[in-house]
């Protein structure tokens, strides 16, 4: 079965639209948007890119509050949604948004940011503890001395070993505008104990209107991070731990929390 270097693709219209479907959580944008108030004076703008930036569900509301916001993404297919949501929005929302399409991993993420956001789960998209590693060294060399890193995601807590293995998982499902059906399913196939990498197979699935039927299936991979994974690269890297939280409602972190995520500041 064919490889895929990262986690899954997200480069299909389909599967972007059922993607942004799905997802509308908003509860990250509010503890971000409460974040940037703690950094200048009320209202102050400032200058973000965000790594992973998908259909643009962090970056668009952003855009609206009326920073300078680069998304860096994959998969045209997420970017053009994006886009087209930018779009919507006006000329003067759409001045202040750059959409660039290449892998995060090239770096070239520009440079003197107020802010770099890694959110949405972005490291369970990567096959590495070095990839992810890769994220924060970049993130400081994209920002501007004094500025900030926001890291979210789920805390590992060392149980892939025992996962369901060769059981189908559906991620997204659904019927987009054109009446074609998508279904993006996720069979965990081994957990490599030694790398800490989930190898995972993924099924794209899709039917038309008029029956015809399609599967793409590929083998990705996965590394699941842990916070103190990432609170290690972020000391190691130039940065100080400003605030820890549990969850995305800004409660503190303590070991049980479901996720680990981290408001940084480049010392
Ligand atoms: C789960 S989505 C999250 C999108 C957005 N951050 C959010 O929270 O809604 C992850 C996105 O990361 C993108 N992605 C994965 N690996 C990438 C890489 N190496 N470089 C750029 N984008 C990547 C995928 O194409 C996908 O659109």
């Amino acid at each position: 079965m064919e490889e895929y270097p990262y986690s899954g693709s997200y480069d299909d219209p389909l599967l972007a639209e059922l993607y942004d479907r799905e997802e509308t959580y908003t509860d990250d944008v509010a503890l971000i948007r409460k974040l940037i108030a703690l950094i200048g004076d009320a209202g102050s703008l400032n200058t973000i890119v965000e790594p992973f930036s998908g259909t643009g569900r962090i970056l668009v509301p952003l855009a609206q509050d009326g920073h300078h916001v680069t998304g860096i993404e994959m998969a045209p297919a997420m970017n053009a949604r994006a886009a087209a949501k930018v779009a919507a929005l006006g000329d003067e929302v759409q001045a202040r948004v750059a959409l660039k399409t290449q892998d995060v991993l090239d770096g070239d993420w520009g440079a003197g940011y107020d802010l770099v956001i890694l959110g949405g789960n972005a490291f369970y998209e990567l096959p590495s503890a070095e990839a992810q590693e890769r994220c924060i060294r970049l993130a400081h060399e994209a920002l501007a001395p004094g500025g900030h890193l926001f890291v979210d995601n789920n805390d590992y807590k060392g149980d892939w070993g025992r996962l369901a293995f060769g059981k189908e998982h559906v991620v997204l499902e659904g019927t987009g505008a054109d009446g074609t059906y998508g279904r993006y399913a996720l069979t965990s196939l081994r957990f490599d104990e030694d790398f800490g990498v989930l190898h995972l197979k993924r099924t794209w699935l899709t039917r038309t209107p008029a029956g015809v039927e399609q599967t793409i299936e590929y083998v990705g991979r996965k590394h699941p991070v842990s916070a103190g994974e990432v609170e290690g690269w972020l000391r190691a890297h130039g940065f100080s731990v400003v605030q820890m939280f549990g969850d995305r409602q800004g409660n503190p972190y303590t070991p049980p929390s479901e996720r680990a995520i981290f408001w940084a500041r480049k010392t």
